[in-house]
């Protein structure tokens, strides 16, 4: 049965319907002193899709990604989540809109359980003191949840540190999803990570994916990108440049893309380029 919400005109494969948008940035710029580190950006991610997002370091998109989360504000533009605008003052504001994050510096307690991770930051959002749950509970239920999403893990009562850098992600990833989730975010996921890590961290993005998770991740490895995404999106020098479903483009596409990219930075320069893609 089809749902007849408003905006009866909308196919329903149609990609860029408003009521298939879950987060929507509009015209968000941020600066740091003199460093313009995001130049209104625009970016929509949509119900259940899997958004890449890719660039130099330094394109800015750690801070489009704190931005969305709560940790910065924009000097302008706004965020609207599920057609609102919401307001984000902090990361615990962005949660409890249901966005959450894994940082590229992971924000996991390294000499804790891997069970009390799990519980980490979230005594206010679940709703109960995290000193009242049975430890026996805490254990059985992170358990569980890491076994429905298909992270195997030798014991919950390992210490993070003890760990190897895929499962530390897998954690990480975990933890940002114990509770519902409208939007999460991936900040460099596969960072620093070999072959068989990054395929654990690849194989859980693509199990939340298949539940629908609505996510962005960022990445620089756009063959990763391409197993994983629905749509990616290039941001170079704070500016997005760059926005297509994967159905509609190729990585030899992008590659041909980012090498004429590199060719314009040689010929006109940085600075140049940038005011060229910014004003009209
Ligand atoms: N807290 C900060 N203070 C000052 N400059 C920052 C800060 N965070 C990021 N920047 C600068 O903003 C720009 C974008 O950084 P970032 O968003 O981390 O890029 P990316 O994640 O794409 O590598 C860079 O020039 C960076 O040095
Ligand atoms: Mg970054």
């Amino acid at each position: 049965m089809s749902s007849t919400e408003a905006g009866a005109t909308a196919a329903p494969s149609a990609p860029l319907s408003t009521a298939d948008v879950i987060l929507d940035v509009q015209h968000v710029s941020k600066a740091f002193g003199a460093i313009v580190a995001l130049a209104d950006v625009s970016l929509q991610l949509r119900r259940g899709e899997v958004l890449g997002l890719v660039g130099d370091n330094g394109a800015g998109k750690s801070t489009l990604a704190k931005i969305i989360c709560g940790f910065h504000q924009p000097d302008s533009g706004k965020i609207l989540l599920e057609g609102k605008e919401i307001q984000l003052h902090s990361v615990q504001d962005a949660r409890r809109h249901g966005i959450d994050t894994v940082y590229q510096d992971l924000a996991l307690v390294p000499q804790l359980p891997v069970y009390a991770n799990l519980y980490l930051g979230r005594e206010s959002t679940v709703g109960g003191p995290l000193h009242l749950l049975a430890r026996s509970k805490m254990r059985r239920v992170a358990r569980e949840y890491l076994r429905s999403i298909k992270v195997n893990l030798p014991n919950v009562d390992a210490d993070v540190e003890t760990l190897s850098g895929g499962q530390r992600q897998a954690v990480a990833v975990a933890r940002a999803t114990r509770s519902q989730v409208k939007v999460l975010l991936l900040d460099e996921p596969l960072a620093a990570m070999g072959a068989r890590e990054s395929s654990l961290i690849i194989d859980l993005i693509k199990d939340l994916a298949s539940r629908g998770q609505s996510m962005i991740v960022v990445d620089h490895n756009y063959t990763h990108l391409f197993e994983l995404c629905d749509r990616l999106a290039v941001l170079q020098d704070g500016v997005i440049t760059f926005d297509k479903l994967i159905s509609e483009t190729s990585l030899q596409e992008m590659t041909d893309y980012m090498v004429s990219e590199y060719r314009n930075q040689l010929g006109t320069g940085r600075t140049e380029r940038v005011n060229g893609a910014n004003g009209p």
